[in-house]
């Protein structure tokens, strides 16, 4: 049987700071197959925009460090690789999208050039009427008009960019997309579209991809898998079904779920879980979600939560068995 596209095992991240050791991610596993979709849901800080860079392997180069485990990319281990080959497998094979367009792009070359760059590194065997013509194929699948290509990046609204990002992002037809929080810096009018539109792409290229979001929403309706991580752990995860459907879950998957708005309502409600994210250079013992569980019992607060399985489905808790 051939490897996942992707699979993550045992991944442990620090970043080292001045004052502390912030332990950002804490021992995960995650496998994403060929044409999968997964979504990776967790609150703000929780290691997920790490867990990514720890994939391309974009760190902050002194303060971050992958101190355990390994990223196999079609069964080779990534973590081998060299900085050279690094920026081959980087857009080539796994492309990354940032939750600020900005950031991806320079203000001072014209959208086309930047689009034709991706090219230039991953294809130079391409001339260059074959690369403009591509250039206008992949304005044209994101929904801009190819005479549009002469543009800097000031002269197109914060959706307009964030779709050049995702042409340049698979102008090289990638096998992994990973897109961390893609749509946040975008009106939510224009988040959807942009959603459509990626999942469109993603789904005639055949690309796989994990999708970094806080909205649940979201995962429904283009993930098959989900992986809910807290505090540097995966804390439940499963087939979109598992998650959505089925009857048991971890007490932080219920949190996200109760504090969706009700949208049968007149006035959103909002019962976000209490209490805030522990700080992750002091970890609690235990399960770490324990300070701010609602159902906790005696274990909770000294031994690390059995993982309980029921096919495909995941959860580190106490209030199971082996069995979920
Ligand atoms: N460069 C850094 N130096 C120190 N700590 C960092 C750095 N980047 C992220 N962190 C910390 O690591 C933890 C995980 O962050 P992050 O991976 O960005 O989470 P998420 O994407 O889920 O919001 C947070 O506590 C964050 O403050
Ligand atoms: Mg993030």
């Amino acid at each position: 049987m051939a490897p996942p596209l992707i699979s993550i095992r045992g991944l442990e991240v620090q970043y080292r700071t001045e004052d502390a050791t912030v332990y950002a991610v804490n021992g995960i596993d995650l496998d994403v197959e060929r044409g999968e979709t997964m979504g990776l849901v967790g609150e703000t800080g929780a290691g997920k925009t790490t867990a990514a860079l720890s994939i391309m392997r974009l760190l902050p180069a002194g303060t971050g460090k992958i101190t355990a485990g390994g990223v196999f990319f079609n069964g080779v281990d990534m973590l081998g690789k060299t900085e050279d080959e690094m920026r081959r497998i980087r857009g080539d094979k796994i492309s990354m999208i940032f939750q600020d367009p900005m950031t991806s792009l320079n203000p001072t070359i014209t959208m086309g050039a930047q689009i034709r760059e991706s090219l230039e590194i991953h294809s130079p065997e391409m001339t260059r009427a074959e690369m403009e013509s591509r250039v206008d194929e992949l304005l044209f699948s994101v929904g801009i008009q190819p005479r549009r290509k002469y543009e800097y990046p000031h002269q197109f609204s914060g959706g307009m960019k964030q779709r050049v990002v995702i042409a340049i992002a698979l102008a090289c037809r990638p096998e992994l997309l990973i897109a961390d929080e893609p749509t946040t810096a975008l009106d939510v009018t224009i988040q959807a579209q942009v959603l459509a539109l990626m999942d469109d792409l993603k789904k005639q290229m055949d690309t796989s991809m994990i999708l970094i979001t806080h909205d649940l929403g979201v995962v429904a309706e283009t993930c098959d898998s989900v992986a809910i991580m807290y505090a540097g752990e995966i804390i439940e995860k499963g087939s979109v079904y598992d998650i959505f459907e089925a009857t048991n879950h971890h007490p932080y998957t219920e949190g996200l779920f109760n504090s969706l708005p009700d949208l049968d309502r007149e006035s959103e409600r909002l019962n976000s879980i209490a209490g805030l994210m522990p700080d992750p250079s002091a970890l609690p013992g235990g399960c770490k979600f324990h300070p701010r569980c609602g159902k906790r019992v005696e274990a909770c607060d000294s031994a690390v939560p059995p993982v309980c399985v029921s096919g495909g489905h995941y959860i580190a808790c106490h209030l199971f068995g082996r069995e979920v």
